[in-house]
């Protein structure tokens, strides 16, 4: 027989030919003379039917009792199905069996707790609702890259091990770097984005980040994935507007390719096609000023945390801005505003209903000496940051930058609980398996 092998998503394009199949049953059932395969490929899910009047009785025998993720090749002819996601299902006339597990397939259709299914995470990636959503991260991903490109940024891939502590020197991963001693897994790679800027203007990153934070919460990973921006001659108005414009870029990719992955997952779509620019913005003096009257007890100099960016962010549908914050809770690399030197001239971007901080972004400091002084108040090694320095010493320019913490972003986009299911393989404080 000579068919062709094509992919569940292109099947409508083949209503009543005969086609061949490659893939996996994920679920089966079967009533006396059907037997009703869900079948999935990686490009989606559709059911096949297999009818006893088609095979001799031992083949039907073997359909009807075969095992979950059974591999199979199959062919049979493709008939429209409205109720179908993919408007088709298959009928069955020939399988092939590729591999069937020996023993009954761990994870079933019941509920399993989350560190069973974490454990089996390389299992887990198998269901349809983990393959929605990183689905969806995969266009979320696609459209950073495309935003960057289509506005002419350059992409810089900055190091993993580096000698300079990018953020706070609480969280950092250090090894012994053969004779150089202690080195550190990059928090961000900012700084060598700042030097690239200083090369190519407009630069972009994008990969993964190392934090060791002990925090056990629901937004917090270890390695963690981080989009970085950072452009010269920018100040803070531009740095906002062009945090937005991607924000705004990417939740629209998502709703005009994966509306379908978000509906399967439950998200509640309306909410995301509230967003629209330009965001809401708010001063950190003023939020202080809010959150106090909702009950809070908060000082300047205080700094926030889940609980009151979900109360400050609650007040808005879109993403919401909370700008200036005090220099003393934030990164040594910040520029003091000419206004009101206590702040400095940063964003955090905070997601709407509740998903926290998705980006923070900031005016850096271009004056030598003034970055000197901020490094010894932060107890830095200056001469780690030589290189960094440099930059302030030739042709130095205001320039900023942001960070965009991906699987943040994708936890508010699919509506997710946790953060975990955001990565295909999360490692959080307690799990670095499998
Ligand atoms: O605000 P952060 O720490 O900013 C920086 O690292 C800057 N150097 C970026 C820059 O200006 N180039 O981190 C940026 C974002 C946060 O807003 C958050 O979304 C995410 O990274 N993030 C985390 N995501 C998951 N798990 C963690 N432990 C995270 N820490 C930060």
């Amino acid at each position: 027989m000579n068919t062709n092998w094509v992919y569940i998503k292109d099947l409508k394009n083949h209503v009543d030919e005969l086609v061949e199949f490659r893939g996996w049953v994920w679920n089966k059932r079967s009533s006396g003379k059907i037997a009703f395969l869900q079948l999935r490929d990686g490009t989606g899910f559709i059911q096949g039917v297999a009818e006893k009047k088609d095979f001799d009785d031992e083949t039907f025998e073997k359909i009807r009792k075969i095992k979950m993720e059974t591999s199979v090749i199959l062919r049979g002819i493709v008939k429209k199905d409205e109720r179908s996601p993919f408007d088709v299902e298959l009928s069955i006339k020939y399988i092939e069996i590729v591999h069937e597990p020996e023993e009954d397939y761990p994870i079933s259709k019941k509920e399993h707790g989350i560190d069973f299914l974490m454990e089996n995470r390389h299992l887990w990636i198998r269901s349809r609702r983990q393959f929605h959503i990183l689905k969806i991260r995969n266009e979320v991903i696609k459209a950073i890259r495309d935003f960057f490109n289509e506005n002419d940024f350059v992409l810089i891939d900055t190091p993993i091990f580096t000698g300079s502590i990018g953020e706070s020197a609480g969280n950092t991963f250090q090894l012994d770097y053969f004779d150089y001693g202690k080195v550190y897994l990059a928090q961000t790679g900012q700084l060598y984005l700042e030097a690239a800027a200083m090369a190519f203007g407009k630069v972009f990153n994008l990969g993964p980040t190392f934090r060791a934070e002990k925090s056990k919460t629901r937004r917090h990973l270890i390695e963690f994935w981080m989009n970085e921006a950072e452009v010269a001659f920018y100040r803070h108005e531009d740095n906002i507007k062009l945090q937005e414009s991607l924000v705004n870029f990417i939740v629209n990719r998502v709703l005009a390719n994966c509306e379908e992955d978000l509906i399967e997952i439950g998200r509640d779509v309306d909410k995301l096609q509230k967003v629209s620019l330009p965001f809401d913005r708010i001063t950190y003096r003023e939020a202080v000023t809010f959150l106090n009257k909702k009950g809070f007890d908060i000082k300047f100099g205080d700094d926030f945390g889940a609980d009151e960016e979900t109360v400050i962010a609650s007040q808005f549908e879109k993403p919401v801005f909370v700008e200036k914050y005090p220099r003393k809770i934030k990164a040594f690399y910040m520029q003091p505003s000419d206004e009101d030197p206590e702040v400095v001239m940063c964003d955090d971007l905070l997601a709407p209903e509740g998903y926290g901080e998705i980006i923070g972004g900031s005016e850096r400091i271009w004056d030598e000496k003034l970055l000197i002084e901020r490094l010894k108040e932060c107890n830095l090694p200056v001469e780690e940051y030589k290189w960094y320095i440099d930059l302030r010493k030739y042709g130095s320019v205001p320039h900023s930058g942001f960070g965009l913490g991906v699987e943040r972003t994708i936890a508010w986009i699919c509506g997710l609980e946790h953060i975990r299911e955001a990565i295909p393989f999360a490692r959080t404080l307690y799990r670095v398996y499998p």
